[in-house]
């Protein structure tokens, strides 16, 4: 309860506290003490949703003041990066770029690499923030202590392996005030910006993503533990931020020694048919394309070639967003969603090996 705060506006009854967690079970208690003292008062959501302006501004002054308390501090908010790979590499540069961010640590398992362990950043009071930028299997237990340890948590994707997981994780998050974001990189690319202004204009019948990339290192691990739709997770959020909700018709899987050919058919809820192929092996360089097709059959063009220049950038733009009090990109619905559904693919074609 101690994150939402109640106030009135214009004789009505306002919560406020983080936007993104408004919605969790303290709110189900508030509701019901509304329901019993105040029956005729309307309670609404302190979420930008909210839009007449002199509320908004009140309710995102306040849920900053609420951050602000807790940490003592204004922005430029202390961040560690955990793990020293590709992504971290992005993120790093794409954290020390922005004026809101001090990035303090970076820090690695192996030796001789970074600032101290990832324990001793968590006990730092000058480190608001978490990147988890780790390989898969590894987010849950970082995110995890990270927020016990009352920091908010930037976690490159998947959140979790499994939606339950998401929801556990979620709901540590609001019950610690801290907001918890997924990096969904792929989503910010102005090729996705395109892709989706053209499937707002043209009639689009079917979108077909294909991946190629390499097989090796903890992507190999992940595929013989089974999570080929956790391995796949980027390109289902592409499609359902394009589409909307899906639903999981078929799943194939071909295996080769060094690597495997994923096929996933989902339908979305106006009954197109979509496609996901992920082609993985030993010493591919990544390659993505997307191609749209029309009601006869006929290929669309799409303007501009997917590049995911600058996505970083935006990501970390986003989360400044969330400690501003903005609401998320994609909603956590979505995320768990996105990861019930890779968990069914899983189902469907992950025989561990
Ligand atoms: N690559 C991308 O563009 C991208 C984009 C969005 C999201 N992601 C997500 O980000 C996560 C990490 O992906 P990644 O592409 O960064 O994987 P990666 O380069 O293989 O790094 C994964 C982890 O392996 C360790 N590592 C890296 N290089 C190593 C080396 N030479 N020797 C030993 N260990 C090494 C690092 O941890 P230590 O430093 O602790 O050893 C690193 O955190 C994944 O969950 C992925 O889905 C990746």
């Amino acid at each position: 309860m101690g994150l939402l705060r109640t106030l009135c506006v214009k004789g009505r009854v306002g919560v406020c506290g983080v936007p993104e967690y408004a919605s969790a079970h303290p709110l189900d208690v508030l509701v019901r003490a509304k329901d019993s003292l105040f029956r005729h008062w309307k309670l609404r959501c302190a979420h930008p949703a909210f839009r007449d302006g002199h509320t908004r501004a009140r309710i995102v002054r306040e849920s900053t003041r609420h951050l602000s308390t807790n940490h003592d501090t204004v922005p430029p908010w202390g961040w560690v990066v955990l793990g020293l790979g590709r992504a971290a590499r992005a993120r790093c540069a794409a954290l020390e770029a922005h004026p809101d961010v001090a990035l303090r640590r970076k820090v690695s398992r192996r030796r001789g690499l970074g600032h101290g362990t990832w324990r001793e950043a968590l006990d730092d009071p000058e480190i608001h923030c978490v990147a988890v930028c780790t390989e898969n299997a590894d987010h849950p237990q970082r995110v995890e202590a990270s927020l016990e340890a009352g920091k908010h948590v930037l976690v490159e994707y998947p959140l979790a392996p499994t939606a339950a997981e998401a929801v556990r994780l979620y709901q540590l998050a609001a019950t610690k005030g801290r907001h918890l974001h997924v990096g969904l990189i792929g989503l910010l690319s102005e090729g996705q910006a395109a892709i989706a202004a053209t499937v707002s204009r043209a009639r689009v019948h079917r979108i077909e993503l294909a991946l190629t990339g390499g097989f090796g290192g903890w992507i190999a691990e992940e595929a013989r533990a089974g999570r080929y739709g956790q391995l796949a997770v980027s390109r289902l959020h592409a499609l359902w931020d394009l589409v909307g909700p899906l639903t999981l018709q078929r799943a194939t899987r071909s295996q080769r020694p060094d690597g495997y050919t994923l096929t996933i058919e989902l339908r979305d809820e106006g009954g197109r048919f979509h496609r996901i192929i992920e082609r993985r092996d030993a010493g591919a360089s990544r390659h993505r394309t997307v191609s749209l097709v029309d009601p006869r059959g006929e290929p669309i063009e799409s303007p501009v070639a997917p590049s995911r220049e600058g996505v970083f950038a935006r990501d970390v733009a986003l989360f400044n967003g969330l400690l501003r009090g903005e609401a998320p990109r994609v909603q956590r619905q979505t995320v768990v969603d996105v990861l019930a559904l890779a968990e069914e693919v899983s189902l469907r074609v992950g025989t561990p090996c």
